[in-house]
C-alpha cells in the first residue's frame, strides 16, 4: 500500500490550525508525525485526537537522555498508540538496548526510529562537539553501533539512503524527509528528492510537510504524491531504477 510509505508532518502550532488538513488527508497518509512543536502545545492530546480520527502516529520526539528515562518514555509513546518514535543514536547502546526491549515488549505496536547526524550539523559542528569524523562516517558510524544494538529503523536524507541500506541490508526501514515533487519549492531543503527518487533508491517511508500543508488542495498533491509512490515501488519491485 502506497499510503503507508508516507507520512505528512503535521508542523501547526497547535491541533485546531493542524485539524481541517488532518482530516481531509484521512485514508491518505500512513502515518501523521507530530513534532516538537506541537507536542510541547498539545501534549499527548496531539497524539489521543489523531489516533481518535483513525491515523497512526510518528511521535518525533528525538529523544535522547540516560537510558532509564528514555525507557519510561518509550512506555508512555506506546501507552498512547504511537506508531513511530525517534530516538537520537547518540543515547549509546545502553539507551538504545533499553529503549527497543521496552518498544517490543507489552506487545506493542511501536517501532523506534533512530537519528544519526541531524541534517542541520556540518562538519565543523561535529568538530566542535568533539567528533572528528565526517557527517556521513559519523552517520554510518552511528547506525550500525544502533543496529546493532537492535535498532532496525533510521531517519537519514535521500542523499544517505543508498550507503545506509549497503551498510544495514534490506531489512532497515528507512524513513526519509526533504522530499519535493517535481516541479514544487524546495524550501530550505538543501538536498531535496522527489518522491519517485527517494522511493526507487530505497527509502520506505517519506516524511513530507510543506509541499501538502500549504498546498491549495492537500488532498489532490498526497494523491499526487502517492501515484508516483506507488509507481517507483513497482520500478522497484521490479529491480529496475
Ligand atoms: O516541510 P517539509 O517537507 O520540509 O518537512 C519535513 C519534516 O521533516 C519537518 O517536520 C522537519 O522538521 C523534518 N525533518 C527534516 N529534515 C531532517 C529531519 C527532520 O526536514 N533532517
Amino acid at each position: 500500500m502506497p499510503k503507508e510509505s508516507l507520512a505528512f508532518a503535521i508542523d501547526y502550532p497547535t491541533l485546531a490550525d493542524a485539524r481541517p488538513t488532518l482530516e481531509s488527508l484521512s485514508g491518505l497518509i500512513g502515518y501523521a508525525k507530530i513534532g516538537l512543536e506541537l507536542f510541547t502545545r498539545e501534549g499527548p492530546d496531539a497524539v489521543k485526537q489523531t489516533r481518535a480520527a483513525g491515523i497512526d502516529v510518528f511521535l518525533d520526539l528525538k529523544l535522547h537522555d540516560i537510558p532509564e528515562t528514555v525507557e519510561r518514555a518509550v512506555a508512555g509513546a506506546a501507552a498512547l498508540d504511537a506508531r513511530l518514535l525517534t530516538i537520537h543514536c547518540s543515547g549509546g547502546p545502553g539507551m538504545i538496548e533499553r529503549a527497543v526491549k521496552r518498544a517490543q515488549a507489552d506487545s506493542s505496536r511501536l517501532t523506534l526510529v533512530g537519528v544519526t547526524v541531524l541534517t542541520s550539523l556540518d562538519a565543523a559542528d561535529l568538530e566542535a562537539v568533539g567528533v572528528g569524523a565526517s557527517p556521513a562516517d559519523q552517520v554510518l558510524r552511528l547506525a550500525t553501533m544502533a543496529w546493532k544494538s537492535g535498532l532496525r529503523a533510521f531517519v537519514c536524507s535521500p542523499r544517505e539512503v543508498g550507503a545506509l541500506r549497503a551498510a544495514l541490508g534490506s531489512d532497515a526501514i528507512l524513513v526519509t524527509p526533504g522530499i519535493r515533487p517535481a516541479g514544487t519549492a524546495t524550501h530550505d531543503q538543501k538536498r531535496a528528492a522527489t518522491p519517485r527518487s527517494a522511493i526507487v533508491d530505497g527509502a520506505d517511508i517519506l516524511v513530507v510537510g510543506r509541499p501538502i500543508r500549504d498546498a491549495a488542495s492537500p488532498p489532490q498533491v498526497t494523491r499526487q504524491i502517492l501515484a508516483e509512490v506507488d509507481e517507483a515501488l513497482a520500478l522497484r519491485r521490479a529491480g529496475s531504477p
